[in-house]
């Protein structure tokens, strides 16, 4: 295979227009102030852009609830800004997927008004009804406690509609050849204006035939193969980063070896993640680790520590849940949907920095394709007041002038506010005073970002997990092309002292670390790795 496949390479930066940076003074982010911060997320060094939603949307979910899929939502400017954004984001080595959300649209999408107003529209079957009301409505919601039902009535259609998520985002009709067409189209346009390619919404309920009759008489992933196939048409190279938190027997159907998903988020492996770090030991993390079916083909797992939205425990057990919830979310209010966390990296670790440092080293060094969401760089916070997700969706810290530096609009016409209180409000936690410190988190990621970049065999390698013996330290190792790269990462809150001896490794140079490890040592030396301490090494030689 050739390497080819950049998104094996890339690292990934999360971030929504509309809190990343203001460019008109009117209180919101858009895409002109986008483009002008490139130079932030160039320096940094990732070289992919994941954009979450900025179609025209009543915004009631973020913009995941859309109502037109070949427009900007005029609060982030129109299609010029984006495709000059497109411009300098490409002029800068980046390139931009953005979120392809068809699993739903709005109850506004004019398809879904002309669906409810009469049978006899030509959008009718774009959407999906029940005469009779459906058994166990009830069942089956995605936001517990927050969303009552996943079937509701709409007196003008005289039905029921199917919507997976809230009230207010009827389900599409995948099964109906003309949706299926426009959800191609949808891409077309997009992939025209030189996006690399899509983050799937909510795959598994995008194909899933619930509601539909005869199971919708489709094989349900043949949809994927479309888009698929259908990408790579109109622009090689592009890819489908799916949202998909599936079991991972269902992993290689879904992947089919690339020729569906390029990537897929690794849900599992996230939440173990948590709860090793929970319990200060790696134990969890490589048994999961060890565990994960792989490779398959072109495809790839997305690592990540936080997102958008909380961060789902819901596959640990019950038990497993409450010590994370114990170790990093005790209040109630900081935890969603009687299963995940609305809270930031940094405030949940207690702002240690170690631990911090620790758990981002470690996101970079998983087998996969790191996804950072924007904001975790600095180790900005949540703000609980806000509702749900929200909380970790407030407006980037850019400097500790008015607003952070997110908007010269006045304080009380900033549609969200930025967060102000210590430890990780904006007067304390910013870009700009952290790129004038040398120790700061945001020179540590660059950092971090720059030896990933600097180690394919991360994203390309045949990965194992390496037994030094302990449970303290998770060792991994990745061999690519003659090149072998080993990382190590201290799980427990003390130093740890450890005689480095991996088979056929004779030779050990430090490519990353935050300590005094920076010296090249032979098989059998004593590595000492501070408290929640990491190191990566290039092993026996240069990479060839
Ligand atoms: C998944 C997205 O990540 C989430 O933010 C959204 O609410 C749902 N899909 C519904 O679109």
């Amino acid at each position: 295979m050739t390497a080819n496949l950049w998104y094996k390479n890339a690292v990934i930066y999360c971030l929504d227009v509309e809190t990343f940076m203001d460019g008109d003074g009117d209180g919101v982010g858009d895409f002109a102030g986008l483009a002008h911060r490139l130079d932030h997320l160039e320096r940094l060094g990732v070289n992919c852009i994941w954009l979450n939603p900025f179609y025209p949307s009543p915004n009631r979910d973020n913009g995941y609830d859309i109502t037109d899929y070949y427009g900007v939502d005029p609060r982030y400017g129109n299609l010029g800004d984006f495709v000059e954004f497109m411009h300098a984001a490409a002029d800068r080595g980046m390139r931009v997927i953005i979120d392809l959300v068809v699993n739903h649209t709005s109850v506004d999408h004019p398809w879904f008004q002309s669906a409810r107003e009469s049978e006899d529209s030509p959008f009718r079957d774009w959407y999906v009804w029940s005469k009779e009301k459906p058994d166990n409505i009830t069942e089956g919601v995605v936001f517990p406690g927050v969303q009552e039902a996943i079937w509701s009535y709409d007196r003008k259609a005289g039905a029921w509609y199917l919507h997976r998520f809230y009230k207010h985002q009827p389900d599409l009709n995948v099964a109906n050849p003309e949706v299926r067409a426009e959800i191609l189209k949808i891409m077309g346009f997009w992939l025209a204006l030189g996006v690399a390619g899509f983050r799937v919404d909510a795959v598994p309920f995008l194909i899933e035939d619930m509601g539909l009759p005869d199971g919708g008489n489709q094989d349900p992933f043949s949809l994927l193969n479309d888009m698929k196939d259908f990408m790579s048409w109109r622009r090689a190279g592009s890819v489908l980063l799916a949202e998909a938190n599936i079991e991972y027997e269902l992993a290689k159907d879904y992947f089919d070896d690339g020729n569906r998903m390029s990537m897929i988020f690794d849900f599992p492996v996230n939440q173990t993640l948590f709860l090793s770090l929970a319990r200060h030991t790696a134990a969890p993390l490589r048994q999961a680790l060890m565990h994960r079916p792989g490779p398959y083909g072109m495809g790839q797992w997305a690592s990540f520590l936080r997102n958008h939205d909380e961060l789902d425990l819901a596959r640990l057990t019950k038990a497993e849940r409450s010590e994370v919830f114990s170790a990093f979310a005790p209040d109630e209010n900081m935890q969603l949907y009687h299963r995940g966390i609305r809270r930031r990296l940094a405030p949940m670790l207690s702002n240690d920095q170690d631990m911090i440092r620790m758990a981002q080293s470690l996101m970079f060094a998983l087998p996969g394709t790191p996804v950072m969401w924007y904001g975790e760089e600095i180790g900005m916070g949540e703000d609980l007041s806000l509702n749900e997700r929200e909380a970790v969706r407030t407006p980037m810290q850019w400097d500790d002038q008015r607003n952070g530096g997110f908007s010269t609009a006045k304080r009380s016409d900033v549609f969200r506010k930025v967060p102000d209180k210590a430890p990780n409000g904006y007067q304390a936690i910013n870009v700009a005073q952290q790129i004038s410190d040398p120790a700061s988190l945001l020179h540590a990621v660059t950092g971090m970002i720059a030896a990933r970049r600097s180690a394919p065999e991360i994203g390309w390698g045949e990965f194992e997990v390496v037994d030094l013996g302990t449970d303290d330290v998770l060792a991994m190792s990745y061999r690519w092309r003659g090149g072998h790269v080993v990382t190590l990462h201290n799980f427990t809150d003390k130093p740890v002292t450890f005689p480095v001896e991996i088979e056929g490794i004779e030779r050990y140079m430090p490519l990353l670390s935050d300590a005094d490890n920076r010296a090249p040592f032979n098989r059998g030396s004593k590595l000492t790795l501070p408290r929640f301490g990491y190191c990566w090494l290039r092993c026996n030689g240069e990479r060839h």
